[in-house]
């Protein structure tokens, strides 16, 4: 069985508006909508948990998740000031009969079936992958100057997205370690390196943007309109 736990526990604070990005309409729909519909309508997908502030379970219930009839959320969780413990909590609820776990931003709208299922693929196969793209850019490594110390080469280097999954054994021993070191990580996969273990980077979309920012919300618009339309162009 296969969970996914859509963590949605942020303030959005670097997006500067009134209420939380993630209740910002793209189209017809608000951004989590989008997101929580990727994973629902993915018949990969048995459960989703979605991780919340504790102060917004209600709204979800009663605005998000009866209004969209998104059944498969099975549990609502609490999250916590970090999203390392967000994703903790969510990762604490899931459901005993499940053996792979999916962790996403729900922040990134636009995770497809395919990136899903090549995910899932992958952390059966290696215990560990990570939605992600080749870098398009030089990255640069700087001091605390902004002084360059040096240029990795771009062929070896990827932006990481979510979803991040994992054999749900793995990941639960990743968080435990963290926690017992004290260690803060920005992405879980992270936390299964620091094990030593190997995790796969799955090509995803360049598409597939976190929105974080505002100049992120006429491209997530633009994106979700060509979306749209190919849709239309199917059916
Ligand atoms: N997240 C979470 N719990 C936290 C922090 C973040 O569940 N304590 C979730 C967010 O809701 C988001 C995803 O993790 O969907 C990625 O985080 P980010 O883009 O940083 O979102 P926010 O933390 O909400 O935004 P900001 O950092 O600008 O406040
Ligand atoms: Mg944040």
């Amino acid at each position: 069985m296969n969970t996914a736990i859509v963590l949605a526990a942020g303030k959005g604070k670097r997006m500067n508006e009134e209420i939380n990005k993630q209740f910002l309409m793209l189209l017809d729909k608000p951004i989590i909508v989008h997101t929580l519909q990727a994973f629902h309508s993915c018949d990969k997908i048995d459960e989703i948990i979605l991780v919340t502030a504790p102060d917004e379970i209600e709204y979800f219930k009663s605005e998000i998740l009866c209004r969209y009839n998104l059944g498969k959320v099975k549990k609502l969780v609490g999250g916590g000031a970090e999203r390392q413990q967000s994703a903790y909590n969510g990762i604490m609820a899931v459901s005993q009969d499940s053996d792979i776990v999916l962790l996403h931003d729900g922040a990134r709208p636009f995770v497809t079936h395919q990136i899903i299922i090549d995910c899932i693929n992958g952390a059966k196969q290696f215990g560990a992958a990570s939605a992600g793209m080749p870098c398009k850019d030089t990255i640069k490594l700087v001091n605390e100057q902004n002084l360059v110390q040096s240029t990795p080469p771009r062929q070896m280097l990827w932006i990481t997205q979510t979803p991040q999954c994992f054999k749900k054994e793995l990941i639960i021993e990743a968080h435990k370690a963290a926690i017992e070191k004290r260690i803060i990580a920005t992405d879980d996969a992270g936390l299964v390196e620091l094990l030593g273990s190997n995790v796969l980077m799955v090509r995803a979309a360049y598409e597939n943007i976190k929105i974080t920012t505002p100049e992120d919300l006429p491209l997530a618009e633009a994106f979700a309109t060509k979306i749209d339309l190919d849709l239309q162009k199917l059916t």
